[in-house]
């Protein structure tokens, strides 16, 4: 099986990138990570380079957001347990703690030497597109493009989701939410396209129930190389 290789029909996958970096042996800092958070990550990340290609990355951006987006949350090695995963209302500091997490991934990143466009869009992965987000309230099109693609991927998985204080939502729900908030948190041409997207075919092959066992996951992720 040759990696580096792939059809026209398997460039379409999700997991293309994922095929041809192996995230695991190429950034180990992913194992610093808990279980769910890595599996977010993933999971994002194939989310993440399907809404690029439509929007027309491919390449080396097409690898750059395909990396960022693994690695957006990295920071969260950094943010102490009982914060992270703490159920019910976060106090101030708990808050603003978690609010660094991207600040921390960037400079995780840099101290590595990642590529600074990598760097950048993890920064700014829970910027909003009115300004209102974090860490540096960055707004429009002043927020980078590959950050506004990482920021719908993360919240359409943080959606589909259980977390320790509250139930997943429904896919069509959570296309709704991003459908009603165009504009305001997200990047109204990326978010008409993802629900477009997801309308015309389903995000098949990326495992979106957070409670897939990790075997499935690597199953899955199995499944889709050997048909190289
Ligand atoms: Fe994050």
């Amino acid at each position: 099986m040759n990696l580096q290789t792939s059809t026209p029909e398997l460039d379409q996958s999700p997991w293309g990138a994922w095929r041809q970096s192996d995230p695991f042996r190429r950034y180990p800092v992913m194992w610093l990570l808990d279980g769910n958070t890595r599996l977010h990550s993933i999971r994002v990340m194939g989310i993440a380079v399907r809404i690029g290609r439509a929007a027309g990355l491919e390449g080396p951006r097409l690898e750059t957001l395909s990396t960022a987006a693994l690695l957006h949350d990295v920071g969260k090695v950094k943010v102490p347990e009982g914060v992270l995963l703490k159920g019910g209302v976060l106090n101030d500091h708990e808050k603003a703690m978690i609010q660094r997490h991207p600040v921390h991934s960037a400079e995780i990143l840099s101290s590595e030497g990642f590529d600074p466009e990598v760097v950048e869009a993890v920064r700014h992965h829970h910027e909003r597109f009115d300004g209102r987000g974090y860490p540096d309230g960055l707004s429009g099109n002043r927020i980078p493009l590959l950050s506004r693609i990482i920021a719908l991927a993360d919240s359409f998985d943080a959606m589909t989701s259980h977390r320790p204080y509250r139930r997943a939502m429904g896919v069509s729900q959570a296309l709704g939410e991003i459908w009603h908030h165009r504009g305001d948190q997200f990047d109204p041409m990326l978010a008409e396209l993802f629900v477009a997207l997801f309308d015309e075919r389903p995000l098949e092959g990326i495992p979106c129930d957070p409670h897939v066992p990790h075997r499935d996951l690597m199953h899955s992720v199995r499944v889709h190389r050997e048909a190289c």
